[in-house]
């Protein structure tokens, strides 16, 4: 392929916006000394400040197992933003809004002392009673954070006042169907559905949020979004790191849990669903479990047909030699977690009967990058038939999700000259070439909508469930099996017997730049 590139014009002009400033309420996060919480969680909230959203009746309430003063979990913030761009009094004033109480998660007192600082806060910052409790604490404790909270009266909601409580759930939400189901039942003990908000954080990113105004606010791409005319589409997800400290949780999940049963599935729904009638939480969501419920279950007789596992092993990165996931401190000896997943995903509907959808999900490949290729049907015919050694190529539409966000369109086209050669061309759209200041992070979008009482972007009880029900034979499957995942280099594509699920059908994976060919 050329390296000529036609970049796509992009008019700005005004957009609708439903954000301005959002409602008072006070966050509480389980598990504020953890990671997430200063990665993700407080950049994003300070952001949010910074752009004057947050209301003046706004504070954050970080309770942990770690012993820490108010003073002393506002320093650890503020060594976490440090690499943040943003000016130092205001950072000063936003770590201002932020306390802490320590304690054991199954210890009564604990709540009983969050109970008392929060009606102090609430005196302090007019938030009219309105909390969002973010659990971002190992999954097992969920069931009884929620029942805590609700024994000690903290759950309750009052419409008339507007008085709301939400609880943010991070993933994984239950490790099979049958715990995803309890989970659920425990939780709804005290909360009911309106009022949990279970995160996915792919859902945040602009990129996939986009797929659906890509979809549906232009008249072009619809009409032949469909069998007719799409040939197979790809989703690959592709990490350079390995399970880095996660080891721990990474044992328990593995691939097909951590990426497959919520990103990648999500991914799916918005790409194949068919339209909303409006852009409404639940709108939406039917009609992604519409299209979830449309997966054909994997032929448990003929599993490696359709999905395929594989499992990192020692490996080059730009020539320094990497340990494979056996050697990683903290997995099991002989571990048979998987680190990367292959599938083949057929839909039983009837836009899409007969196209297959290839989902790849892996960590330690040699190239970072989540995107999602349309590849439509060649022409019936050619009528250049001297112009080209080969059959014309088919037009792909690519969605970057990520790192290199935007949409490219390959075309063929005539190379000028006396000749009649034809040469495939890309149209190429790039969100920072019109967006220089780059694009939010997916935590501040879900974060606000999660305050100003917007689900759409959550996941329903009832998408968890049909994916579970789709991916739990799988791992039972796998379960019984006593071969392992297929061993690939780190630094590689995956395993070859997850490209032998496209050579069977004629195709292959997208050879994605930065492809390390030899494996
Ligand atoms: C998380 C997974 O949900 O997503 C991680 O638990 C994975 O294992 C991460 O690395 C990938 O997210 P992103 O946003 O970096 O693509």
């Amino acid at each position: 392929m050329t390296d000529l590139i036609s970049h796509a014009h992009v008019t700005r002009g005004d957009y609708f916006c439903v954000e301005s400033q959002l409602s008072p309420c006070g966050l509480v996060i389980f598990g504020a000394s953890g990671d997430l919480t200063q990665r993700k969680l407080i950049p994003a909230l300070l952001s949010i400040y910074q752009r004057g959203q947050l209301s003046e009746g706004f504070f954050i309430l970080g309770c942990g197992r770690s012993q820490l003063t108010d003073q002393a979990f506002r320093a650890t913030l503020a060594s976490a933003l440090k690499e943040e761009d943003k000016p130092r009094p205001m950072i000063d004033l936003f770590l201002k809004r932020c306390y802490y109480i320590s304690g054991s998660y199954d210890d009564l007192e604990l709540y009983k002392k969050l109970s008392h600082k929060l009606k102090e806060l609430e005196g302090k910052y007019p938030t009219h009673g309105r909390k969002v409790f973010y659990l971002s604490t190992p999954p097992s404790l969920f069931p009884v954070i929620v029942e805590r909270l609700g024994a000690e009266d903290m759950t309750s909601e009052d419409r008339e006042k507007d008085r709301w409580v939400r609880v943010i759930v991070e993933k994984p939400f239950g490790h099979d169907l049958k715990s995803a189901v309890d989970l659920d039942n425990q939780l709804y003990k005290v909360l009911n559905e309106n009022q949990l908000y279970r995160i996915d954080h792919y859902l945040g990113k602009e990129t996939v949020q986009n797929i659906l105004m890509f979809r549906f606010a232009n008249a072009v791409f619809e009409p032949i979004w469909n069998r007719r005319y799409v040939d197979h589409v790809q989703i690959t997800v592709a990490e350079t790191l390995g399970v880095e400290h996660r080891a721990g949780y990474f044992e328990q999940a593995g691939q097909l849990r951590d990426m497959f049963q919520n990103h990648m599935m999500q991914m799916l729904a918005l790409v194949a669903m068919e339209p909303p009638s409006s852009f409404d939480a639940d709108r939406v969501r039917d009609e992604k479990l519409k299209l979830l419920r449309s997966i054909r279950p994997f032929a448990l007789d003929d599993l490696e047909r359709y999905i395929v596992r594989g499992q990192y092993g020692p490996g080059y990165f730009n020539d320094i030699p990497v340990k494979g996931y056996l050697e990683e401190e903290g997995v099991a000896k002989g571990s048979k977690v998987e680190t990367y997943v292959g599938a083949k995903v057929l839909l039983d509907n009837w836009r899409w009967q007969g196209v297959p959808f290839y989902l790849r999900a892996g960590k330690r490949l040699p190239r970072r990058i989540s995107e999602i290729a349309i590849t439509f049907k060649s022409v019936p015919h050619s009528l250049f038939g001297n112009a080209l050694s080969e059959q014309l190529p088919a037009n792909v539409l690519v969605l970057n999700i990520q790192p290199e966000e935007g949409v490219s369109l390959t075309f063929q086209a005539k190379q000028p000259g006396p000749k009649v050669n034809m040469v495939p061309l890309t149209l190429d759209f790039h969100y920072r070439d019109v967006y220089s200041h780059g694009l939010p992070e997916a935590y501040e979008r879900l974060l606000m909508d999660c305050i100003a009482g917007d689900q759409t972007l959550f996941i329903r009880h009832d998408e968890v469930t049909v994916a579970w029900g789709l991916l739990t034979p799988v791992l039972e499957a796998w379960a019984t099996k006593k071969k392992g995942p297929y061993i690939y280099k780190s630094g590689t594509w995956g395993p070859l017997e997850a490209d032998q699920l496209l050579e069977r059908d004629k195709r292959k994976w997208r050879l994605l730049e930065g492809a390390i060919l030899p494996r």
